[in-house]
């Protein structure tokens, strides 16, 4: 899809590499900060890095987000942040649809998010569910976060075709 007239003419959306743990670790960290995205530890980055992609803008890493697989049919959109110099870009989206993309190539019918920034995911077609509609992710992921008690993210889930 063409990005609108004044966004950035061409950004690189590529599968993360070794090289770009620290980078994406930093973005990470300062959300985590403020409880808008759960930490993850450097080995856990490292452990985890073949579900992340980046986008290269101007030769740096300015945005990245993860797709986990949960089940035979459900992934999960996470550690999605786009670097503060680059917001309101087109990043985000150009990001989330590569991560639509692979889910769809693997054979995935589901994708989820868990977030505070719901209107983003609609903008992408995505729709508010209760969480207990997701019990893979509740029981398997969420009963061990520090949030369960008090999760207050919003469910936000696509179906894919
Ligand atoms: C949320 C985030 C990823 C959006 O990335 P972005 O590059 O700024 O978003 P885009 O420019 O691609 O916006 C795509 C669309 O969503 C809308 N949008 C983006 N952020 C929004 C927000 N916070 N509230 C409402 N709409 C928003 C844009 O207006 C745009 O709409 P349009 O297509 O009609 O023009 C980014 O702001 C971010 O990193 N936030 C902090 C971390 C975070 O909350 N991550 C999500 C965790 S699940």
């Amino acid at each position: 899809m063409p990005l609108p007239e004044g966004k950035i003419a061409q950004p690189l959306v590529r599968p993360a590499a070794i090289g770009d743990v620290p980078v994406i670790h930093h973005l990470l960290e300062i959300y985590a900060a403020q409880g808008n995205l759960l930490p993850r530890t450097l080995s856990e980055m490292y452990r985890h890095l073949r579900d992340f992609f980046v986008i290269e803008a101007d030769g740096k890493v300015a945005a990245c987000g993860a797709l986990e697989i949960f089940t035979d049919d459900l992934g999960e959109v996470r550690s999605l942040v786009v670097d503060d110099a680059w917001k309101g870009k087109g990043l985000g989206r150009m990001l989330v649809e590569r991560l639509i993309e692979e889910a769809r190539a693997i054979g995935l019918k589901r994708l989820m998010a868990l977030t505070y920034v719901p209107e983003f995911f609609h903008k992408l077609g995505f729709k508010t569910v209760p969480k207990d509609t997701l019990p893979e992710k509740v029981w398997s992921v969420c009963v061990k976060c520090y949030k369960y008690n008090s999760c207050d993210e919003i469910a936000v889930l696509l179906l894919l075709k």
